[in-house]
């Protein structure tokens, strides 16, 4: 094995074999670092084939965590030799989370190296006290991922705690630069295949979207989750973003409490006073139906291109629907900037939202309080308005949570429900 010394980009990523004092490719000054790769030399030996009919797969392939909501989400539990990514801003919960996987992971007699790069073995062990996880987990401090990985050899699972306090001893920066969180990310999941260990990467984003994030590692990684939410609430999803080994898009719901994180069944993420400006909506992510609060600002805009600013929904459904409200209702909305939230953290992909964006960006136009109706419905660009996928299901939540108020269009007699073919009628 021959070393071969590559340059990249600590900010984009770009790799060259040459030095570079400016990268050409996103124009970042001195951001080159040097990085070291083992090269095979000679002519390469023919791979080694296996035919698929011949391979076993055994169940207890499956390293069950012992959580309903955790291997539920998982498809069953890690699969041996998984990488998975843990993302979230920082104190949202990855930590906690790690640290009650990996003990209900010892209490089935699995065996657990926890590796933190940012809290001592004491700070763990608080927290550890703290929600109750007594099992025998073994921590280290060291941050050299070479050294990490040699110590888990012959051991069930990995934490890595977080990503961006490793390094990898052949690469020429400090740890947290593309260069490094790239190559410590492909040490472990190179170590992880070979090993069948499976690992546990944690990884901080920020609001920003922060490109030095774990963005740059999803695609090495088999599996993403990312928890959201927000610090001050107490309410956590943990979503599937991308799972090699099971359905995407599934989330899991908890509760942040003292003794740490209590997976939950029918969250109400709705406050008791509602203004105008807020709408309630029902939700399908993953499978779980949510009750969520929608709030709009509307205000008249002093530049030529009003502003259309949304948190925790997508950009474009909202222009959309915007579009569509002055369009087919006559509203003024073209004079006005328009502010749209999804409250708690939270976000939303349902279509099912759109309706109560529209409900509650008309509640804040003419500022009169619409109460806790529950808005359900995909809002076309005709202004018509579909019924809600998994219905059923939706409607067994809100009469759990006591929500007996429906607009939207749908036919069930359950309920004191609205029903309404297009965004005029649901005005009115
Ligand atoms: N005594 C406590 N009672 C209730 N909740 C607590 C308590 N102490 C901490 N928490 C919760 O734990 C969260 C921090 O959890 P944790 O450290 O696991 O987050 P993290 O995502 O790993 O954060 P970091 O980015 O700092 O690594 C806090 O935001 C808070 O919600
Ligand atoms: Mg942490």
């Amino acid at each position: 094995m021959k070393e071969r010394v590559v340059y990249v980009c600590d900010r984009c990523g770009y790799e060259s074999p040459k030095w570079f004092g400016r990268c050409p490719s996103c124009g970042a000054w001195n951001s080159a670092v040097e990085v070291k790769k083992s090269e095979k030399r000679g002519k390469s030996s023919p791979s080694s084939l296996m035919k698929l009919s011949q391979i076993s797969v055994e169940s207890d392939d499956r390293l069950r965590v012992g959580d309903s909501v955790i291997d539920s989400i998982l498809g069953g539990g890690f699969v041996k030799g998984q990488v998975v990514l843990l993302g979230g801003e920082p104190g949202i919960g990855k930590s906690t989370l790690a640290l009650q996987i990996a003990n209900h992971l010892v209490e089935n007699g699995k065996r657990v190296l926890y590796a933190s790069g940012e809290e001592s073995a004491k700070q763990i062990k608080i927290r550890a006290s703290r929600i109750n996880v007594s099992g025998d987990i073994l921590v280290t401090n060291d941050q050299d991922i070479d050294s990490v990985l040699k110590s888990v050899n012959g051991m069930d699972f990995l934490v890595i705690d977080s990503v961006q306090t490793f390094y990898d001893s052949d690469v020429g920066s400090i740890p947290g630069g593309i260069a490094q969180i790239r190559s410590v990310t492909s040490k472990v999941v190179e170590f992880s295949k070979k090993s069948s260990v499976v690992s546990l990467i944690i990884g901080h984003i920020t609001k920003s979207g922060d490109i030095a994030g774990p963005k740059i590692i999803e695609h090495i990684v088999d599996t993403v989750l990312y928890f959201e939410g927000e610090r001050t609430t107490d309410y956590r999803l943990l979503r599937v973003y991308k799972n090699r080994f099971g359905p995407s898009g599934e989330v899991g719901i908890f509760e942040m409490r003292e003794e740490g994180l209590l997976g939950i069944e029918n969250p109400v993420f709705v406050g008791e006073d509602l203004p105008f400006g807020n709408a309630v909506a029902c939700v399908v992510e993953g499978s779980h139906p949510l009750i969520v609060q929608i709030q709009a600002l509307v205000s008249k805009s002093r530049v030529p291109s009003p502003r259309r600013n949304s948190v925790g929904v997508d950009h474009n459904r909202v222009s959309a629907i915007i579009a569509t409200m002055s369009k087919i209702l006559k509203l003024p909305l073209d004079f006005h900037d328009v502010y749209v939230k999804v409250l708690g953290g939270l976000r939303i992909t349902d279509p099912a939202v759109d309706l109560a964006i529209s409900a509650a960006v008309f509640s804040s136009l003419i500022e009169m309080d619409i109460g806790r109706t529950v808005f359900m419905g995909e809002v076309g660009l005709d202004g018509m308005v579909r019924p809600p996928y998994s219905l059923r299901r939706r409607l067994e939540t809100l009469k759990k949570s006591g929500f007996d108020e429906l607009a939207g269009n749908f036919e069930e007699a359950t309920m004191r429900v609205r029903s309404l073919s297009n965004l005029s009628e649901v005005i009115k």
